[in-house]
């Protein structure tokens, strides 16, 4: 890895993980930090992006992600606001293109956008002005996802680079896992995926992983154990016989856990499925940063806008 310094992000959008140099995942870890201590102080507000606005554009349910931007947005002073497709236009057929031209029309500096297709951001980007912001699409990207996972683990760890990561669940589904395993693979982890043979991506290794059907292998010596929701609502068909026989395989138990190394986090990127892909023990338990994640998931987010916002190295914060 080279040693360049980066004070900016190349990109005018977070699309995804994919177009983020090692360095620039650097730079929004290291702004995220400032921006933890913002969310320290008593009063925790700067003026950063006062005179900005910011649409929280939802097209699918959430409840982390869209109220940790909104309160990322309100910590820097930005003008927001959220706009949910249940209570939009949209239900009267007007397109996802229409729909953002017409939010565009008031002159937002930038979209944050959740949409159930892959790709809509990319689309969003292409007619629009504004800067967007990918918060989840379809079984594409999460990118601020895996950003505070990161953060998260370096918080705890220290480092990423050569730490076991065993990342296990409903691998095929799920946009969390392709956001981490772009990130992790740049940041120099060595990542383990476990899931059911009719729940693992085909191509996974490509992303120079180890794969496993054995939730033991994978946790075996881990400092890092990431559990992924089974995404029931983008299933079609029988993935596995029963949750029940899911969680007897394949959920995580305090007596798995004990195969990994004795000061291993626990981490789910949210919402759980207790007693399906998790134990409330173990998502209860001393091991868990579950929590940790959806708070540092603020910082995270404040320093994604603020890096996208054009807002200078030098601003005050
Ligand atoms: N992790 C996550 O994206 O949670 P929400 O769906 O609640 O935003």
């Amino acid at each position: 890895m080279t040693t360049q310094t980066v004070t900016g992000l190349k990109g005018k959008h977070l699309l995804g993980i994919a177009d983020l140099s090692a360095e620039e995942i650097g730079l929004i870890l290291e702004t995220a930090e400032a921006m933890k201590e913002v969310g320290a102080r008593p009063i925790k507000k700067v003026p950063t992006l006062r005179g900005k606005t910011v649409i929280n554009l939802f097209f699918e349910a959430s409840t982390r992600t869209r109220t940790s931007f909104e309160v990322a947005e309100k910590r820097l002073s930005a003008d927001t606001l959220n706009i949910a497709a249940s209570t939009s236009s949209v239900v009267k057929g007007e397109t996802l293109v229409d729909t953002a031209l017409n939010l565009e029309a008031m002159a937002p500096d930038m979209i944050v956008m959740r949409h159930a297709s892959s790709g809509a951001c990319h689309l969003l980007a292409r007619v629009c002005k504004s800067r967007i912001i990918n918060a989840g699409d379809g079984m594409h990207e999460h990118p601020t996802q895996a950003l505070l996972d990161a953060f998260t683990i370096r918080e705890h760890k220290g480092r990423i680079g050569g730490l076991k990561i065993a990342i296990i669940g409903d691998l095929l589904h799920s946009r969390v896992l392709r956001s981490n395993l772009l990130l992790l693979g740049k940041l120099g982890a060595e990542v383990w995926v476990a899931a059911p043979p009719t729940l693992m991506p085909p191509d996974v290794e490509r992303f120079g992983v180890h794969s496993t059907t054995s939730i033991d292998e994978a946790v075996r010596d881990a400092d890092v154990v990431m559990m992924l929701r089974i995404q029931l609502e983008r299933m079609q068909g029988n993935f596995f016989p029963s949750l029940r026989e899911y969680f007897t395989v394949f959920g995580m138990t305090e007596e798995r856990m004990r195969r990994a190394k004795p000061d291993v986090i626990i981490m789910h990127p949210g919402p759980m499925n207790r007693g399906v892909e998790i134990a409330s023990e173990v998502a209860d338990g001393p091991y868990s940063v579950i929590l940790n994640q959806v708070a540092n998931g603020v910082a995270v987010r404040m320093a994604v806008l603020f890096l996208l916002s054009g807002a200078s190295e030098g601003d005050q914060l």
